[in-house]
């Protein structure tokens, strides 16, 4: 190993897995900046791809807000760009693959301008071997840094721009909350807002909790200033984000949870409260009387069921047998009024059999989801799943995510179906591609809806009656226009 910065910090999957029970430091301090890095940016550009899931966006935006705190601006064009970061996801093979794909294709810009800085970043980043595999055959690579550490991004890039040595900064271990950083949103009217990171529940496919570390929760009032500040700025929309927003308090032992956040989110009036993702472990029925009683909290629960059969679900590590999902599935359903529920589900576990598969179509059949995600199990290196003994083909596999993938689509479209000729409230995000007069955004419970409106909608809430229902999307005119 030659040529590396001072900063070589790299990845350990066995201080990732471990979690300590010290009380966690929210850090205050925002950016770290010195003379040099506080415009570095200046007269610069930047690009930043972010791969994954909605908590990942959220750091995306954290980055770029970084970014433009230090001076530069934003392009859309690489090949403009002086530093290019892509923020990375590890949850499937395929999602890690498109990165690397995308690190060759940039190798070429390194010629035309030898001052351009690569840099990767994110969940992939967390993983000891892909750090590895970037050092060893990636050498347009020139920072890897990870998803604890982005308060530091100004430092570490300055010592990849001026010491032109390969940075490499990867905490495994964590227990800080970082608040305060500078944010780059790329909606007007739509935020992510995090109510806490990590992940403790350890489900045996998964490899969240080595790259997002143990769960620790914002503080209340740090979550409230920011939604007020959101309405403030004339935002309509948040979306609390957690990968289990339903644990939400537990590692602070303040004497309140998830059911009390809402209350407090809800009665700052913003207009739309949306939250991702419940884990079915910690959802409380008190939780589900805030949801379906409060105007400005969306009918909309995101309720990952990964499988419908019992023993894969043991396997899996969740936690929960079909009967109890499915007992607290009826429960949403049943006191949440127009309620839309839309869940994930993976295919292909190890040693998934025939009929173990068919108990999870069964599921679907079952609960006539409104939508579903739905994977092939991918081995994450280091999780027990791993190394579990798999005997069903890649051939198997394919044919069983067809089959799903059917039976979700019935279940969506008929979900959809039951919206025509009624009404529903769109936020308004923005016109078609093709089409100025068509504008797009979401309702109350999630749907995408295509509907011909004025332009000068956009950013507002509007209701849209529904004319017709495809699979995936609504379509319908405004009212009153
Ligand atoms: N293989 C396939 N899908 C996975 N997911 C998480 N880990 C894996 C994996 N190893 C899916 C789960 C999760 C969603 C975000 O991604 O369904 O809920
Ligand atoms: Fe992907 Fe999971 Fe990381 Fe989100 S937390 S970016 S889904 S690996």
């Amino acid at each position: 190993m030659k040529d590396y910065s001072k900063y070589f910090k790299k990845p350990s999957l066995q201080e990732e897995a471990k979690r300590c029970k010290d009380r966690v430091v929210i850090n205050k301090e925002g950016l770290l900046l010195d003379e040099v890095t506080s415009d570095m940016g200046k007269n610069k550009k930047y690009f930043v791809r972010t791969y994954g899931c909605q908590g990942n966006q959220a750091d995306g935006e954290t980055i770029a807000g970084i970014l433009e705190f230090i001076g530069y601006s934003k392009t859309d064009d690489v090949e403009n760009a002086d530093v290019i970061l892509l923020n990375t996801c590890a949850v499937r093979e395929n999602a890690e693959d498109k990165v690397f794909g995308e690190i060759g294709a940039l190798k070429r810009l390194k010629t035309t301008n030898p001052d351009l800085i690569i840099g990767i970043c994110g969940c992939m980043s967390q993983q000891p071997h892909i750090v590895d595999k970037i050092l060893e055959s990636y050498p347009q690579v020139d920072l890897i840094f990870g998803t604890h550490n982005i308060n530091r991004l100004p430092l570490l890039l300055k010592e990849a721009y001026f010491n032109k040595e390969r940075v490499v900064e990867v905490f495994s271990n964590n227990n800080e909350i970082l608040e305060n950083l500078p944010v780059s949103r790329e909606s007007k009217f739509k935020a992510w807002v995090n109510i806490m990171y990590g992940c403790d529940k350890f489900c045996t496919y998964c490899i969240v909790p080595y790259t997002r570390g143990k769960e620790r929760s914002r503080l209340i009032e740090d979550i409230l200033q920011e939604v007020e500040s959101l309405k403030n700025a004339g935002y309509k929309e948040i979306t609390l984000l957690g990968q289990n927003v339903n644990a939400y308090g537990k590692d602070l032992n303040l004497g309140y949870d998830f059911a009390t956040l809402l209350t407090k989110v809800s009665d700052t009036g913003i207009e739309r409260i949306r939250f991702v993702t419940s884990h079915p472990w910690n959802f409380t029925s008190e939780m589900i009387d805030i949801i379906a009683t409060r105007e400005n909290i969306m009918p909309y629960i995101h309720l990952p069921i990964q499988s419908g059969d019992d023993e894969v679900l043991r396997r899996m590590g969740r936690r929960y047998s079909y009967k109890e999902y499915k007992e607290l599935y009826d429960m949403i359903r049943s006191k949440v009024k127009n309620s839309s529920i839309s869940t994930d589900i993976i295919v292909g576990f190890p040693g998934e059999t025939e009929e173990q598969f068919e108990n999870t179509l069964k599921a679907v059949r079952e609960c006539k989801y409104d939508s579903a995600f739905t994977f092939i199990y991918s081995p994450r290196v280091g999780t027990p799943a791993a190394k579990m003994e798999d005997n069903v083909t890649d051939e198997e596999k394919k044919n069983r995510f067809n089959r799903l993938v059917e039976e979700v689509s019935k279940s969506a479209k008929e979900s959809n179906d039951r919206f025509v000729g009624k009404t529903v409230k769109v936020l308004v995000e923005g016109t078609s591609k093709k089409n100025e007069n068509i504008l797009s955004g979401y309702s109350e419970e999630n749907k995408l809806v295509n509907f011909k409106g004025d332009i000068s909608k956009v950013g507002t809430v509007v209701d849209v009656k529904i004319t017709n229902s495809k699979t995936w999307t609504l379509e319908g005119e405004a009212v009153g226009e």
